[in-house]
């Protein structure tokens, strides 16, 4: 269909060092009108570098960038939006206190604020685009109040209020169910339809497969292969260095006293945000060694669980930790007493580096210890040794998540409290966090307790799980029935 026509996009010779680090090397490709192309690649494989070279975020330090015939490399950003490229960011930032009819208006109007009282075209284009991706419904709400999934659709929105030729999406997927990864496909699909340039990252393989025209493959700044989603899959240097293998379900380890006091005990717990029931009448429990998985969708109430565990919102009901009550206690005297919660936002201190990050997780501990600890996480994250004098805040998605999740492990938690740690990481990535809990649990006397939505990474380790849905445990099981009697829906 477009074979035939010139590239809207054209991009050659593309290359970005930070430091002594080529992020970016020497990339080129071609998108055309109505074409999507996706960009896959580990995690700090340069994909977001890239986008932000095209949106003029970072400079590249050479290469040309040409749209529509324009050179546009190295302009400012708000030039080379005018210009029509648009990027759709992985992290939301409406503005709170505006409506999200009132986000996407100033998104339609940038340069000229005034003309957004006055004129009420705009309003009823901004109603279109809300309808459109789907915030008909909720477009005179704040954004603060909507769940996950529609902050993504604002951002979609915004992007489209500008009607950007090129669209740059930054992992779209990450975090929705199954249904809403189905939906956002459609939204950009549409814009493939309406004759948009797409380019897609996302480590949601199967989901970029399913929606692209062709497929780009990066590995440390470079161009790996290049061409149809079921070839470059199939590729071996990409079968190697991205997809990893299957995530395995291992022989679990007994645990024995199951039948005695748990070791974390949760009764009847309620949270209130406001009005809002976010947690209502939820009992689970864990036993020292065990591994407990929380699956639920995003909204159902996973983080909140887990930050009343560690203190972080206050709850009714009775939280009970080695036998006592944990009500009234602060946050940090409940880490220092073993429990560790490893956040969905990560809370990393973005100004100071990776090793620096790591030593605060391990100051505690004597040097030798914290000197073994910190060796082997660094076996099991090696790009974190590489990055050790890194600040934080410019690591890759996944990277941080990696730092995330060390920096919960340099503390050596009695429970481990992990929630989203599936969260933008790629699948190699996957599996190698798979194998190490793994061998956490066979080495040491940890207990884990995981809120996930992705299925596949949570049931494998599970001895038990729970489902919890709009604020109640609705579930609760081993594994093995899980499939059976909840399986539509998740798996
Ligand atoms: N400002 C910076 N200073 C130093 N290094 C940086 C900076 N920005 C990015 N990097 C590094 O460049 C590499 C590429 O990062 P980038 O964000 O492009 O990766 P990515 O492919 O998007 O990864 P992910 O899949 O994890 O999001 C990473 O290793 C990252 O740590
Ligand atoms: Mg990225």
């Amino acid at each position: 269909m477009t074979e035939g026509t010139a590239p809207l996009l054209e991009v050659e010779h593309l290359s970005k060092r930070f430091g002594g680090l080529v992020a970016v090397k020497d990339i080129g490709f071609k998108i055309r009108a109505g074409e999507i192309l996706g960009l896959i690649g580990p995690n700090g494989s340069g994909k977001s570098t890239v986008m932000k070279l095209l949106m003029g975020i970072e400079r590249p330090n050479s290469g040309r960038i040409s749209l529509a015939g324009v050179d546009i490399a190295g302009w400012p950003t708000h030039r080379i939006a005018r210009q029509g490229i648009g990027i759709v960011f992985q992290h939301s930032r409406p503005l709170r206190r505006q409506t999200v009819l009132e986000n996407i208006k100033l998104a339609l109007l940038p340069d000229s604020l005034l003309r957004l009282v006055a004129d009420p075209s705009v309003n009823d284009k901004a109603q279109a685009i809300a309808t459109r991706v789907g915030l008909g419904a909720v477009m005179h709400r704040r954004p603060t109040t909507l769940p996950f999934a529609d902050l993504r659709r604002l951002e979609l929105a915004k992007a489209l209020a500008r009607d950007p030729q090129v669209v740059l999406v930054d992992e779209p997927f990450a975090g929705l169910t199954q249904a809403e990864v189905a939906n956002f496909s459609e939204l950009i699909d549409g814009f493939r339809q309406e004759g948009r340039a797409v380019l897609l990252v996302d480590h949601n393989v199967k989901g970029v497969a399913a929606l692209v025209d062709r497929v780009l493959a990066m590995y440390l700044g470079e161009h790996i292969a290049e061409g149809s989603a079921e070839d470059v899959m199939q590729d071996p240097t990409v079968r190697r260095v991205y997809m990893g293998g299957k995530i395995e379900s291992h022989a679990r380890p007994e645990v024995e006293l199951r039948s005695g006091e748990p070791l974390l005990d949760v009764r009847g717990v309620g949270v209130l945000y406001g009005k809002a029931q976010a947690l209502d009448a939820v009992s689970i429990h864990v036993h020292e060694g065990e591994f407990v998985s929380v699956v639920g969708l995003n909204g159902a109430g996973k983080t909140t669980l887990f930050n009343a565990i560690s203190g972080i919102v206050p709850h009714s009901g009775e939280i009970k930790w080695g036998g006592s009550d944990l009500r009234g206690r602060s946050v940090a005297e409940i880490a220092r007493g073993g429990i560790v919660h490893c956040p969905e936002s990560r809370e990393l201190f973005g100004y100071m580096t990776v090793r620096e990050n790591l030593d605060l997780g391990g100051h505690h501990l004597p040097a030798a210890t914290r000197a073994t600890q910190l060796a082997w996480l660094f076996e099991l994250f090696p790009i974190l040794e590489a990055r050790q004098g890194q600040h934080a805040r410019t690591l890759s998605g996944g990277e941080q998540q990696m730092l995330a999740i060390a920096r919960a492990l340099m503390l050596q938690p009695r429970l481990l409290i992990l929630d989203e740690p599936t969260l933008g990481l790629a699948p190699v990535i996957l599996e190698q966090l798979s194998k190490a809990l793994h061998r956490l649990r066979e080495t040491t006397p940890i207990t884990v307790l995981l809120g996930e939505q992705n299925v596949t990474f949570a049931l494998p380790h599970a001895d038990r799980v729970y489902v919890l849905e709009n604020s109640r445990i609705v579930w609760e099981g081993d594994p093995g029935r899980f499939a059976r009697e909840m399986g539509t829906g998740y798996l």
